[in-house]
């Protein structure tokens, strides 16, 4: 059965670091992982979590519209094209329009641009480079 809810920051470090930081030296916590008004949620499927995404509250365009920071969204590889990511994207953008979030916002590596353009995100502007990542490019949602 899968499950989707709200989590704990701790809980996001491990997928994060087996996913998002294979073989490399770089910290699977970030700037914010504790404010207030970040959101961390996962997907379950039975009691194993598979996917996880965090969302800060941090603005990138200039104005008055409420926006988040989409960051660190990783599905565990054995579980990934198997839908999680998009029911867990589609679960968090309820939870944050019920706190009046109009947009969200995210550096997508490049890698995985086709997943965030099937959920409805357009590129702003060209790639940069997030040393040791790689090319990136700015994506938006307006919700
Ligand atoms: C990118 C990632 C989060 C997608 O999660 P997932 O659970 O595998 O994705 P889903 O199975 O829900 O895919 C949803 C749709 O996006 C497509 N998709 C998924 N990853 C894709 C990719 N990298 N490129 C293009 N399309 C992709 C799927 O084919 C699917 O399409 P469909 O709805 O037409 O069938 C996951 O593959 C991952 O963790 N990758 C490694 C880490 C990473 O790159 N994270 C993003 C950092 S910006």
């Amino acid at each position: 059965m899968i499950s989707i809810k709200e989590i704990k920051a701790e809980d996001t470090v491990g997928i994060r670091k087996e996913v998002l930081r294979k073989n490399m030296d770089l910290s699977a916590q970030f700037t914010g992982d504790h404010d207030v008004d970040t959101i961390h949620v996962g997907l379950y499927d039975n009691d194993v979590l598979a996917c996880v995404v965090s969302f800060m509250h941090v603005n990138y365009m200039d104005t008055n519209k409420k926006q988040y920071q989409l960051r660190g969204m990783a599905t565990k590889e054995k579980f990934q094209g198997k839908g999680f990511g998009k029911k867990l994207l589609e679960k968090s953008e309820e939870i944050l329009k019920s706190k009046n979030t109009k947009i969200i916002w995210c550096n997508v590596r490049v890698k995985a641009l086709g997943f965030y353009i099937k959920l409805g995100f357009n590129t702003i502007g060209n790639s940069f480079d997030i040393p040791p990542i790689g090319r990136h490019y700015v994506m938006i949602k307006q919700l």
